[in-house]
């Protein structure tokens, strides 16, 4: 016996460096993982209140179009139909919310447009696009296609 353990130190470092490093593990691990973590499995239930104070910037189009009527009407008989208010003019819950407060700047037409309908092959072959600068010949698209209902 006392020969064992007189010849076992070999054995008994490696096993005080494993514990004093399992150790470390659980004090760490209990200041670095966040309250509530694992009571729904993968999930921490305080993102919940987390994620809803976050400030809202977009307001929908059922809100835009309680006020613009004649732009909702414009746009629903159109093929832009099915594009949002807010993808155009950028999150507007501010203005939506105070309209004299914050009266957005329109969007650059030059830029938005390209955005979605420049040419490009890896697009669907059935979605409209057009090599820009030959189609348009420099002028602004809106010269020709109104924005909201942009069908000629
Ligand atoms: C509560 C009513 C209301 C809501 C909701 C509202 N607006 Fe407005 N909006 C106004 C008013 C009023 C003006 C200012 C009109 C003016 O004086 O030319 C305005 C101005 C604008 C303008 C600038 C018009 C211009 O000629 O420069 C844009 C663009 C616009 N709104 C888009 C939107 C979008 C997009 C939404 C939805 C996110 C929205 N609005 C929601 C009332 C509203
Ligand atoms: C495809 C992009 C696009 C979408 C979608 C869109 N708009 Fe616009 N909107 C524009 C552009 C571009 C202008 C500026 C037109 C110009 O300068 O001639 C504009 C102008 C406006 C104006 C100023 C008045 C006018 O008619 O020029 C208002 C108000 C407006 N949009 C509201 C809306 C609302 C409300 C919706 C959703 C129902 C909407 N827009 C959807 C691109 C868009
Ligand atoms: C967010 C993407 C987006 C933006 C920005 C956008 N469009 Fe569109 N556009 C669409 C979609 C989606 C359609 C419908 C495509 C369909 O019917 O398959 C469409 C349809 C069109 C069409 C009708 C094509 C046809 O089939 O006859 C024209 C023209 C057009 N857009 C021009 C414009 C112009 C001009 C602007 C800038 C004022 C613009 N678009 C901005 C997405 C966009
Ligand atoms: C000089 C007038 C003019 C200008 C400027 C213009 N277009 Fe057009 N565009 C047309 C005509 C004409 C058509 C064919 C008629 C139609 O399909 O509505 C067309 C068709 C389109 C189509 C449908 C193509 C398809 O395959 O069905 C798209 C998308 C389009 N234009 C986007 C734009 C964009 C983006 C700009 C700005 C870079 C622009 N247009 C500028 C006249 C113009």
């Amino acid at each position: 016996m006392q020969k064992f353990l007189r010849d076992s130190g070999h054995l008994i470092r490696p096993a005080i460096v494993l514990l004093a490093g399992l150790g470390l593990f659980l004090v760490i691990r209990g200041a670095v993982v966040p309250k509530g973590f694992g009571q729904y499995g993968h999930y921490r239930p305080g993102a919940l209140v987390a994620i809803r104070q976050h400030p809202v910037s977009y307001a929908g189009q059922g809100t835009c179009v309680l006020c613009h009527d004649e732009e909702g009407k414009v746009r629903a008989s159109g093929k832009h139909a099915h594009v949002a208010c807010e993808t155009c003019h950028g999150p507007l819950a501010k203005h939506a919310d105070d309209p004299a407060a914050v009266i957005p700047k329109l969007p650059t037409v030059a830029t938005l447009c390209v955005r979605c309908h420049e040419k490009d092959t890896a697009k669907p072959k059935a979605f409209p696009q057009v090599a820009s600068a030959e189609h348009s010949g420099g002028m602004a698209c809106n010269d020709c296609h109104k924005p909201h209902d942009p069908h000629l």
